[in-house]
């Protein structure tokens, strides 16, 4: 009878088979799993990013290390895969990351091929282990200093730098700025003709977590200089005055350039819930030789208001010629030696440093802001 009797060591070691088989998944027959050499599939709850090349499969976990990237959905980049959100590299076998970040893994799982089919364990070879990664100075939470108001001025009016001309816009901005000071707050200008800074690559058009704060451009590019105007836009100021020409009826190019890359301050209320712009003042000054202020103010008023700024009473000041006035020249004389313009300007200012005053001396709820934006309620993500 003796004989009979199951030892505890091979009972578990009959258990731990029983287990390791339940781990083996049938993904079908292999023939059928090459191309494309890439792919995403999910085997119960665990997404796996599979590959083929040279012979040899590869399964890896299909979530990538930095903010969760569909790895499958990537492309086959050497012996890597090269996740579709930003690009990081993950060894399409082992899950290792780049050479010289071999320790950015994600999670290996071994495959077998029997009777022509492929099966994946879903015990994973390898755990997942992320390197930290330096936070990037703009991600601290935001906090006001203290101090007198800050006023921002960013101008948007395009040049060139080598040879500036007379611009009208910067000019009331100048004009505003300086009043701003007389009245006791800080300034600072900004012109993003003086900046360095790639367009929007639409990491939101990806995904929406694909767009990140900071922004995704600003994270991978230590050369893009619109970290200077998140840094005064989210951290630094009270009050932001932008001052755009018209341009064929609409904002300057430079303008929508900046809008664009705004996206990521914005997203993070669609993704995160989380308003970085709270208790802060936008107002604006438009220019042009012909219409459509109103246009022009309609669109910058929606687009701030989204980002999260609150506005002074009559938040624009505006000036044209008229839509059949061509004298241009003329223009720059105008408004060179107008006083209605230059007082406009400087009431801007006061009406703007007096609502940041009220918004951050009326102690507005701090609280946290309940679905802000246009949505007004969560958002769900469908993967
Ligand atoms: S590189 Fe993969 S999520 Fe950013």
């Amino acid at each position: 009878m003796a004989g009979k009797v199951i030892s505890f060591a091979v009972k578990r070691q009959l258990e731990l088979r029983i287990l390791s088989d339940q781990d083996w998944h049938n993904l079908g027959p292999a023939e059928t799993l090459k191309d494309p050499a890439l792919r995403e599939l999910t085997i119960e709850r665990t997404a796996i990013a599979l590959s083929y090349k040279d012979g040899r499969f590869g399964a890896i976990s299909n979530v990538c290390n930095h903010v969760g990237g569909p790895l499958g959905r990537g492309m086959i980049d050497g012996d890597y895969v090269k996740c579709p959100w930003h690009n990081y590299k993950f060894h399409r076998v082992t899950g290792f990351g780049e050479p010289g970040f071999e320790d950015d893994r994600v999670p290996q799982y071994e495959l077998k091929i029997e009777g022509g089919n492929l099966y994946v364990n879903l015990r994973p070879v390898t755990q997942r282990n992320k390197l930290p990664h330096p936070p990037h100075p703009l991600s601290r939470a935001v906090k006001r200093e203290e101090g007198p108001i800050r006023v921002v001025g960013i101008s948007t009016t395009a040049m060139d730098q080598k040879n500036p001309r007379y611009s009208t816009s910067d000019k009331l901005l100048e004009t505003a700025l300086e009043h701003a000071r007389n009245l006791g707050a800080q300034t600072l200008l900004i012109k993003l003709n003086d900046l360095k800074f790639r367009n929007c690559e639409g990491y939101y058009s990806k995904a929406a977590r694909a767009c990140t704060w900071p922004c995704s451009i600003t994270q991978m590019d230590k050369t893009d200089e619109l970290d200077r105007v998140y840094e005064a836009l989210v951290h630094w100021g009270d009050v932001i005055m932008v001052a755009t020409p018209i341009r064929w009826g609409a904002a300057s190019s430079l303008y929508y350039k900046m809008a664009e890359r705004m996206n990521c301050v914005q997203n993070q209320i669609t993704i995160g819930d989380k308003a970085l712009i709270q208790n802060k003042v936008a107002s604006f000054i438009i220019t042009g030789g012909q219409d459509n202020v109103q246009d022009v103010a309609g669109h910058m008023l929606g687009f701030f208001s989204e980002l999260g700024f609150v506005f002074p009473p009559f938040p624009y000041i505006a000036h044209t010629r008229g839509w059949s006035a061509e004298d241009m020249e003329n223009n720059i004389a105008f408004v060179e030696t107008s006083s209605d313009l230059q007082e406009g300007a400087k009431d801007l200012a006061r009406r703007s440093v007096e609502t940041a005053q009220l918004v951050l001396g009326g102690k507005l709820s701090k609280e946290r802001i309940v679905h802000p934006g246009r949505k007004a309620q969560p958002i769900h993500f469908k993967s």
